[in-house]
């Protein structure tokens, strides 16, 4: 049969196959791996996997890669983003380094106002050729599909603004990576609304919401994405309260958004609870999270998103408790949290080796984590996040000649090729 591009001759094809939803629990170091593997792809999609022996007797194609004693797996999905901003904040980075805190600087005015106060007055261009910059990062690095979020605009039509940007970035010929954008209206309580923070929520509930579900219904007709406009709170003390994060989850909801939430970062309000009453697609950070929340969410459909680039940014010591939850049969995906606060890496193989170390994954449950968890954290499950038949060819070969290098080493970029969508998009 004829194909358009065959990848032959892998030391390990990881096809991270799950065919019935996200990895839990002991299913996490299961990576379908075959040996001396082998691909072929038609178009965009993925037309066979299997021994190289077999994939090579029944295709022929006008392109082979040769990834001779490399490892291929799917390219990573990184499910928490704040990739569209401008500016930096390498002067908090500094004061922290100096003793300030991550919240202090924030009450004082820095912090995320920081960044929106940049955001707002950057122009559309620049906005978008900085945001690029960094979005290719993430390609070299082997990401495929990214969510990003709004949140450095806060008042409406700087949200609005913002939530065009990233669908005119994911519609940018010049990058291919997918993007699913995320409404973060309450990401900060603004500066003018500080001592009226309920006033800013009713805005987000009455105006930017419905404002932000009817664009995505106008630029995304007919497109049939996997997954609709989601949206996001920071539920944290010192920005919106439990109550002040269920009014907007639930008015998002109404409207047809996915849900995702911010929870115990800092500090515990009850927010991964929330996320699992109200059926979100993810809940992320889970840094101090209670034990019997843990549980819940570990027996639940919603993803525990963890970002070990955030503590280890800050240089905090606390990580998630990934080992409960994945004893619990728990679902966890794993994320940069790319944002120039926190966490400024758009390198998911830097997160995998942290979060072995920190969080005491396994190589095999990390990279689970990465793709095909990952996926369904956004939605996109059935989409990409494993090497299986019908799905999209996202594709990467690692100059590694065994997955578990990928954690094993730290500081390189491991990825050689970049596939997205059958197309070649590195090749280093
Ligand atoms: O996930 N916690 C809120 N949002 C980001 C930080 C954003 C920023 O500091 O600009 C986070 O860590
Ligand atoms: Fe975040």
């Amino acid at each position: 049969m004829n194909a358009d591009l065959l990848i032959t001759h892998a030391a390990q094809v990881l096809t991270l196959a799950s065919p019935t939803g996200p990895k839990r629990g002991a299913e996490m170091s299961d990576l379908g791996l075959i040996p001396d593997g082998a691909l072929a792809i038609q178009g965009e999609t993925l037309a066979a996997v299997g021994p190289t022996e077999e994939i090579a007797a029944h295709y022929q194609a006008p392109t082979v890669i040769d990834a001779n004693g490399k490892v291929v797996l799917p390219g990573f999905v990184d499910p928490h983003t704040h990739a569209l901003f401008a500016g930096d904040r390498a002067g908090e980075f500094e004061m922290r380094l100096q003793g300030a805190t991550y919240m202090e600087i924030m009450q004082a005015g820095g912090g995320i106002q920081s960044t929106v106060n940049a955001t707002r007055t950057a122009s559309w261009e620049s906005l978008l050729r900085e945001t690029h910059a960094r979005l290719e990062d993430m390609l070299a690095h082997g990401t495929t599909t990214a969510e990003v979020k709004t949140g450095y605009a806060l008042e409406l039509e700087g949200e609005l603004r913002m939530l065009r940007a990233i669908l005119a970035l994911d519609r940018d010929h010049h990058q291919p990576l997918d993007l699913v954008p995320t409404f973060l209206g309450a990401h900060a309580v603004p500066r003018a609304y500080l001592d009226n923070p309920k006033a800013y929520v009713e805005q987000v509930v009455e105006e930017m919401l419905p404002a932000a579900a009817a664009l995505w219904a106008k630029e995304t007709v007919g497109e049939g994405r996997p997954a609709p406009l989601f949206c996001d709170v920071f539920c944290e003390q010192g920005a919106f309260d439990l109550d002040q994060s269920q009014r907007v989850l639930e008015k998002a909801r109404s409207l047809g958004m996915g849900l995702k939430i911010h929870v115990d970062e800092f500090a515990s309000l009850g927010g991964a609870a929330l996320a699992v009453e109200l059926g979100a697609a993810s809940a992320d950070h889970l840094v101090c999270t209670p034990e019997e929340e843990l549980l819940a969410l570990a027996r639940s459909d919603t993803i525990a998103v963890s970002l070990p680039g955030t503590p280890f940014g800050l240089g905090d010591p606390h990580y998630s408790p990934a080992r409960p939850l994945i004893e619990a049969g728990g679902a966890l995906a794993l994320a940069t949290d790319l944002n120039p606060g926190t966490c400024y890496c758009p390198s998911m193989p830097f997160i995998i080796a942290l979060a072995c170390r920190a969080m005491h994954l396994s190589p095999a449950e990390a990279i689970a984590a990465s793709t095909i968890n990952a996926a369904h954290a956004i939605g996109w499950g059935q989409r990409t996040g494993s090497l299986e038949v019908g799905k999209q060819a996202d594709v990467l070969v690692l100059d590694l000649p065994d997955y578990r290098h990928l954690a094993y080493r730290f500081g390189i970029n491991p990825v050689e090729i970049v596939v997205k969508r059958g197309q070649v998009a590195v090749a280093r």
